[in-house]
């Protein structure tokens, strides 16, 4: 029983390496419910019970990088490519506008189409349009100039994950010519710029050991990211990890709620990958301690391109109909989807971060 070890966690927002240890590879499922309980608790006290939805759009599958885990990998020639006009970007946001989404994630591979003008005529116009919107971009690693550029164009925040802690084990997931060191200059100088910022891992890819996901507790804990995005490691059938088993949802679900325990403020959001390995229209996610929900707002032709991974979900959430069952499963659990652009609710730490 590992009861007073949620307890410690819940007091200090910290354990010791042992202890998160024993907190991560032993519990029973008594502790895991309670583990739950203490995140919703955290959860709770910071966000109440509403729920931020994010439409996700993904606005290019081309990739200039070769992770050796993604199914949009450049070495990849068996996916169909495709790139969304800046009309088709567009549309997606008028139409998501109106459903009610007032948080817009533009997503794309590494794509050298997606410049710094063709971005920040995007950003400018649907700030000027709707200036009660947040927009996240999620386009990898870019020169600083870039970022600062799209920050001031309007853009309000930017996910990279950083995909492991541990530099041997990103050598082992990654190619060469990408490295662990350029992933976290990018991720402190997001920060530094004003960016609400996210990094995140996969939970289960290969090489992964507790030892991994407990260096990435660590780096969250010094980085203080505003959003984590976290999902299990699922295989992609054209990739070199395709017989690689998919990564364990429990095991998922119990690093969510351990940093939603660490970090209560913290945006966690019910993820794709997780939805398609557990399937429930996301209430294990909310509640196991997450309060974002991302539908997918991509065109029908994108979303089967778009493929990461294999059998990605396509949430049912993307259209009105859709949104009110999701409305409704979250109702059912005791929670509500609300209006908004969401934004983390701690104050900005700007440029805090020496040797992250
Ligand atoms: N399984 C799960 N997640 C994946 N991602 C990429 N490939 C996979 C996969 N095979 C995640 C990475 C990336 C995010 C956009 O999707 O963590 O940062």
């Amino acid at each position: 029983m590992y009861r007073h070890l949620v307890d410690e966690l819940s007091c200090r927002h910290t354990l010791c390496d042992a202890d998160m240890r024993k907190l991560i590879s032993n519990t029973d499922d008594c502790d895991v419910s309670y583990l739950m309980e203490k995140a919703r608790e955290a959860a709770g006290k910071v966000y109440g019970k509403d729920i931020y939805i994010r439409g996700l759009i993904e606005i290019s599958n081309y990739c200039r990088n070769n992770c050796y885990y993604c199914g949009i990998r450049r070495g990849n020639d068996r996916a169909e490519r495709y790139r969304l006009t800046m009309a088709e970007i567009r549309e997606c946001i008028d139409y998501g506008y109106q459903l009610g989404f007032r948080t817009f994630v533009l997503q794309g591979g590494e794509d050298a189409a997606l410049t710094d003008d063709f971005l920040t005529e995007i950003i400018g116009a649907v700030k000027t349009q709707y200036d009660d919107c947040a927009i996240t971009l999620s386009i990898g690693e870019r020169t600083y100039d870039s970022y600062v550029r799209l920050y001031d164009a309007g853009a309000d925040r930017y996910l990279l994950r950083h995909e492991t802690a541990d530099s041997g084990h990103y050598g082992k997931l990654h190619p060469a010519d990408m490295s662990y060191e350029n992933r976290i200059k990018c991720l402190m100088q997001l920060k530094e710029i004003g960016y609400q910022t996210g990094c995140g891992m996969m939970i289960g890819s290969p090489y992964q050991t507790v030892d991994n996901i407990i260096k990435d507790i660590r780096l969250i804990e010094r980085l203080k990211p505003h959003m984590v995005g976290l999902g299990p490691f699922i295989p992609h059938k054209d990739t070199q990890f395709a017989d690689y088993a998919e990564g364990s949802a429990a095991l998922t679900l119990k690093i969510m709620s351990v940093i939603r325990i660490m970090q209560p403020d913290v945006l966690l959001p019910s993820t794709t990958a997780l939805e398609t390995i557990v399937g429930d229209a996301h209430k294990t996610g909310i509640l196991a301690g997450c309060n974002v929900i991302m539908p997918n707002l991509s065109p029908e032709h994108a979303k089967e391109k778009y493929m990461l991974y294999n059998n990605k979900a396509v949430s049912g959430s993307e259209d009105a109909s859709g949104l009110s069952v999701l409305r409704a499963n979250m109702e059912s659990i005791g929670y509500n989807i609300v209006t908004g652009r969401g934004d983390c609710k701690r104050p900005g730490v700007k440029g805090m971060l020496q040797d992250v």
